[in-house]
């Protein structure tokens, strides 16, 4: 098969209408024929595959022993994403492995591929939630009680799934047989089409910080509450959004965003009681995003009292930055070497599970061209050689690191 094969296998799952691209969140339509795709890829080329009791995927080339090489990414995407972010990496974890099958590679070390669950946290806000629970990076009883859009915990979205939520948690023997991680994932950004170049390793991942901000005012009738009546929570939280834009600007190449924007009860002629926005930071370090934060606040806490509104703020999730495993890097990066010459190391902006596994097991990742440098929207691209490219590069970085 090819990766573009692999893929076309999935074109029509989770599709979004509405908003163009993907919608795949975790448990939802799209989830089950998902995972039916990633065991039926699985079983054709004779991987055993297991579901950890975080809802995440593994095929085993191999016995499930110790020293294992895994690879793989996640299935579910943000509202209305690409179709590469997550996928990519694992169609081209399977197609690395099929070319070492068909090379006659025995590999020395267990190969695990794996597909993680909700990685965007587009459902219950927290991102990498599958290998955050795996790893104990959030433990089990306070995730199980996040809510999605609809009120539904995750304790009833686990149990309406059939899963037992008793298993909920923190393996830490399964961490602990992990020799290396390596994820593939579509660049999310244009360096490399700039640099003319279709892989790259990747240096580090910048930190990431979500909050929930509640602005409370007062719902009212939009046709006889004159304008000095008025405290209006839309107003405010568009004082918010501006604050956000500015403190970022003024710090590059710090990134500040509200992607995510409630309004109750939601009418046109409706003054709004209340809007929930969701604000995402991220800088080059740690201390630069709190120090950010500290600054939107302040700025938007001035904003919101003077529209006569309050602000409730909590924090959704921290991702402390991550800088790679430099020698697993580079003996990926020398695998590459032959076919790719040399490949540059470069720091992205997006999350990504193989973060949080950076924490316990020396991890590396692989970064595929994306020639409009779109991603977490229906125009994420790859071409279809680099995607080919990507499965190559895997299975070299493979051979690398399993062959014993
Ligand atoms: C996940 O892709 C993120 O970086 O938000
Ligand atoms: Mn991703
Ligand atoms: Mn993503
Ligand atoms: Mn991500």
């Amino acid at each position: 098969m090819t990766v573009t094969a692999r893929l076309a296998e999935i074109a029509e799952l989770g599709r979004d209408a509405e908003r163009g691209g993907y919608s795949r969140h975790l448990f939802d339509a799209a989830d089950a024929p998902l995972r039916d795709w990633f065991r039926r890829s699985a079983s054709a080329l004779g991987l055993a595959v297991e579901e950890d009791g975080d809802a995440n995927l593994w095929a085993w080339w191999g016995e499930a022993g110790s020293g294992v090489v895994a690879t793989g990414s996640h299935i579910d995407s943000v509202p209305g994403g690409g179709a590469y972010d997550g996928p990519l990496g694992i169609a081209a974890a399977f197609e690395a492995v099929a070319q070492l099958q068909a090379e006659g590679f025995t590999p020395a070390r267990p190969v695990a591929v794996c597909a993680f669950a909700e990685e965007e946290g587009s459902r219950f806000g927290l991102p990498c939630l599958g290998t955050r629970l795996l790893t104990g990076a959030t433990d089990a009883a306070t995730a199980l009680e996040r809510v999605d859009a609809a009120g539904t915990t995750l304790a009833d979205a686990w149990r309406a799934s059939g899963r037992d939520v008793a298993a909920v948690g923190a393996d830490p023997e399964r961490i602990a047989r992990l020799a290396a991680f390596v994820e593939l994932h579509v660049e999310q950004g244009r360096d490399l089409e700039d640099r003319g170049i279709p892989i790259s390793t990747a240096s580090a991942i910048i930190p990431h910080g979500r909050w929930r901000l509640e602005v409370t005012g007062s719902g009212n009738h939009a046709g006889t509450t004159t304008m000095d009546q008025r405290a209006d929570p839309v107003v405010a939280a568009a004082r918010v959004v501006l604050a956000v834009q500015q403190e970022a600007l003024s710090r590059p190449p710090a990134r500040g965003t509200i992607g995510k924007v409630q309004v109750i009860p939601g009418g046109t002629n409706v003054i709004a009681s209340r809007v929930v926005a969701w604000l995402d930071l991220r800088a080059d370090r740690d201390d630069d995003v709190r120090a950010l934060f500290e600054a939107v606040l302040a700025a938007a806490r001035e904003g919101v009292e003077a529209e006569g509104c309050t602000l409730d703020v909590h924090e959704e999730s921290f991702t402390a930055r991550v800088d790679f495993d430099a020698a697993v890097t580079a003996r990926v990066a020398a695998a590459l070497r032959p076919e790719f010459g040399e490949v540059p190391a470069i720091p992205t902006g997006a999350g990504h599970d193989a973060g949080i596994l950076a924490a316990h097991v020396p991890t590396a990742m692989l970064f595929v061209r994306n020639p409009t440098g779109v991603s977490h929207a229906p125009g994420e691209s790859a071409r279809d050689e680099d995607c080919e490219a990507g499965a190559t590069a895997l299975a070299a970085a493979l051979r690398e690191l399993a062959g014993g």
